[in-house]
């Protein structure tokens, strides 16, 4: 098989514990992202959900593994990257639209004044940001505005490879659906790739393509790659309502609930540490149903699948 657009492999990060000792935050994380894949990954606070995507930015080093994107491997960041920080960080001296200026002019070096000014206030407006709002630097907004400020800026750069740490932790519900939306549509419509962290399961069924789930810290890695068998477009109202939905709300319930802790510090056991796939409900027209001899009482539960990739 190809390699896929992003692969991660192996990838371990230590530092120092504090008391003169090391903790290995996670080791041997392993897993691909496709070309134009919307991506969640999920996990506890302090599995190295942020310190992964700082690696996959170009933003830090790994202790060892390797991040490859298009073939190459990663090394300091690159426009091609995205990020949207945890922490929204912007530079405090610049407005909101010289923020997303900044990064556009970055971008598309050729393009006039005009032009850069314009994409970027077709960004903010994008995320419900215009009027004097825009001119007013990060200090003198709410978080909220701050975060979407930090999501314009990252998307009208239109890296190849989007970086999301919990984008939407800061926003109201509304805000976030609608934010949620516009970020679907400019997935949808470009060769974007999309890698998000979020801690809402519902936001992650919404709008991945597949999930990762993370075994809790320390030695924490990539144990299961959850498919997200749901047709798009998705409709906030109507996915819930699909016959694949709870099976696979309860199945991640369930691995965060328990299974990230009984499986913490274990090695999948295959050589190459890759996640356990997992296809849960109907993917295609549900076939007919087999006669059944005697009661199975299990028998009438979702589907559930491993699949070795
Ligand atoms: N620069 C650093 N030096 C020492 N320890 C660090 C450093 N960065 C992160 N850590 C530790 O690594 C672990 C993972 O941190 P990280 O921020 O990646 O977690 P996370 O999964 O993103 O958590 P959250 O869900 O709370 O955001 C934590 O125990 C943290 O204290
Ligand atoms: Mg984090």
């Amino acid at each position: 098989m190809s390699k896929p657009f992003v692969s991660v492999e192996r990838l371990t990060q230590q530092f120092p514990d504090g008391a003169g000792g090391t903790l290995t935050v996670f080791e041997n994380a392993t897993f691909g992202i496709e070309k134009g894949e919307f991506v969640c990954i999920l996990g506890h606070s302090g599995c190295g959900k942020s310190t992964i995507m700082n690696i996959l930015a170009g933003l830090a080093e790994p202790t060892s593994g390797v991040v490859k994107m298009d073939g190459f491997e990663v090394s300091g960041p690159s426009l091609d990257r995205g990020v949207v920080f945890q922490n929204y960080s912007l530079l405090p001296w610049l407005s909101a639209l010289k923020n997303v200026i900044f990064g556009v002019k970055a971008r598309y070096p050729d393009w006039s004044k005009e032009k850069v000014e314009d994409h970027a206030k077709e960004y903010l407006a994008m995320v419900g940001l215009d009027g004097d709002a825009i001119h007013r630097k990060p200090a003198q907004l709410s978080g909220g505005m701050r975060q979407r400020v930090s999501i314009a800026r990252a998307f009208a750069n239109h890296p190849k490879l989007l970086l999301l740490d919990e984008p939407f932790g800061a926003l109201d519900a509304l805000t976030r659906g609608t934010i949620q939306d516009e970020l679907v549509k400019i997935w949808g419509g470009t060769e974007q790739t999309v890698f998000m962290i979020t801690h809402d399961i519902d936001e992650a069924i919404f709008l991945a393509d597949r999930i990762l789930l993370m075994t809790n810290g320390p030695h924490a890695r990539v144990a299961e790659s959850v498919e997200i068998t749901l047709p798009r477009p998705r409709s906030r109202t109507t996915v819930v309502d699909h016959p694949n939905y709870y099976a696979i709300r309860n199945h991640l319930v369930h691995f965060l609930g328990e299974r990230s802790k009984e499986l913490a510090g274990q090695d999948t056991g295959a050589e190459d540490n890759k996640p356990e796939t997992i296809r849960l409900g109907q993917t295609g027209p549900r076939p007919a149903p087999e006669p059944v001899l005697e009661p199975e009482p299990e028998s009438s539960g979702p589907d559930l699948r491993a699949v070795n990739q």
